[in-house]
């Protein structure tokens, strides 16, 4: 089980920060020391317990192996620079968790719990959170599988949650300079009906061989059609997409996309700022008449995109005309990342201190 023995009281959330390169992190798994775990078995949650093991017992008979059974999270803790460690509206993932989890009939964690379960993988971790001034956050990533070993297709009845932390630098390794990102009918992400809305493994995996095909051709990503008629812009690889047109803020309603939390943070800083928000269907006609776009999200932040090529017509748009960040995207990324640092104020009250 893996079950250590701590007292959380005993860590100090503001440890000396651990001996990294915290400038030259790049996206990816970076060892920590402690990860904090639950577990659903005989009908109910257990108590959180904490686990320096990287590794997770799973039989081989499992339903997170056979059919699918995983959902995950993605949020951040950011250092500020007064010195606070803020999470970013940790209970808009916690509820996405359990969306995630009921997707695939998994049993949903507690909001709570999550809260709880995210706090301790902080503190745990606190030598892991990047200094202010780096560029760098603590990635927080929470999981859940499915654990019973059964071969027929259905939902297990025991399950294990387990949260992590890495200590990330920027997803698109062009950071905020403007990249390329394609289009082709080609490929889609997930079906018409199906599991987009959902933050579960598979979706991910269904992604993998357009990502590579986007990459390969020097594309930070794949900007996905919505796959019923191929007519209307959905995502943009693991991030959420928008536009601005005609001075509005336009980002795809679509079923078959993640509610991202950090479109649905910018929409209210776009309104704050005094723009129009649309979120509306938007056909591949417009692509000439964005004046800036971006890719949105956790990871991701706000990636401004250079231009869209469509890979079956060969058209190309050409949106950052003067190869810079535009107006609106510097602004909304200035703000949200102010706030996070806890140098802007957080007039919505999205960040939680962690003590
Ligand atoms: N869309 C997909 C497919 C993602 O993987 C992510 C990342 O979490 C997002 C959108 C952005 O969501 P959020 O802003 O909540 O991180
Ligand atoms: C995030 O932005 O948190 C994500 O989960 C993207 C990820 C798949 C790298």
């Amino acid at each position: 089980m893996n079950k250590e023995n701590i007292d959380i009281k005993a860590f100090d959330i503001n440890a000396k920060p651990a001996d990294i390169d915290w400038k030259n992190l790049v996206f990816g798994y970076y060892p920590t020391d402690y990860n904090v775990r639950c577990d659903f078995k005989d009908g109910k949650w257990g108590d959180i317990y904490v686990s320096s093991s990287p590794n997770i017992d799973v039989h081989m008979a499992a339903t997170c192996l056979h059919y699918g059974q995983e959902a995950f999270e993605g949020l951040k803790a950011y250092r500020g620079k007064d010195g606070k460690v803020r999470v970013f509206r940790m209970e808009k993932n916690a509820e996405r968790f359990r969306e995630s989890a009921e997707g695939i009939c998994m049993e949903p964690l507690p909001v709570e719990k999550f809260c709880e379960m995210v706090r301790m993988a902080v503190k745990l971790n606190a030598r892991f959170i990047p200094p202010y001034g780096t560029g760098a956050s603590l990635y927080i990533r929470p999981l859940e599988i499915g654990m019973t070993p059964q071969v027929g297709v259905k939902a297990a009845r025991e399950y294990t949650v387990v949260i992590f932390v890495s200590p990330v630098g920027a997803y698109f390794k062009t950071g905020f300079k403007p990249s390329k990102i394609c289009i082709s009918r080609q490929y889609d992400r997930v079906a018409p009906k199906g599991t987009g809305r959902f933050k579960i493994g598979g979706n991910y995996a269904a992604s993998l061989r357009s990502g590579n095909l986007a990459h390969d051709k020097g594309y930070s990503a794949m900007l996905y059609l919505d796959p019923k008629e191929k007519k209307y812009l959905d995502e943009c690889g693991p991030a959420n997409f928008f536009a601005v047109k005609d001075g509005k803020y336009v980002t795809p309603a679509s079923d078959s996309i993640l509610p991202s939390i950090t479109n649905l943070s910018l929409r209210q800083l776009a309104r704050d700022m005094g723009l129009t928000v649309e979120e509306r269907h938007i056909g591949l006609d417009e692509l000439k008449d964005f004046s800036e776009a971006a890719a949105c999200g956790t990871a991701a932040v706000c990636s401004p995109v250079l231009e869209i090529d469509d890979l079956d017509t060969g058209d190309t748009y050409v949106i950052a005309r003067d190869g810079k960040p535009g107006p609106v995207t510097t602004s909304l990324y200035n703000t949200l990342l102010g706030i996070q640092f806890g140098e802007v104020e957080d007039k919505h009250n999205w960040c939680e201190v962690i003590e």
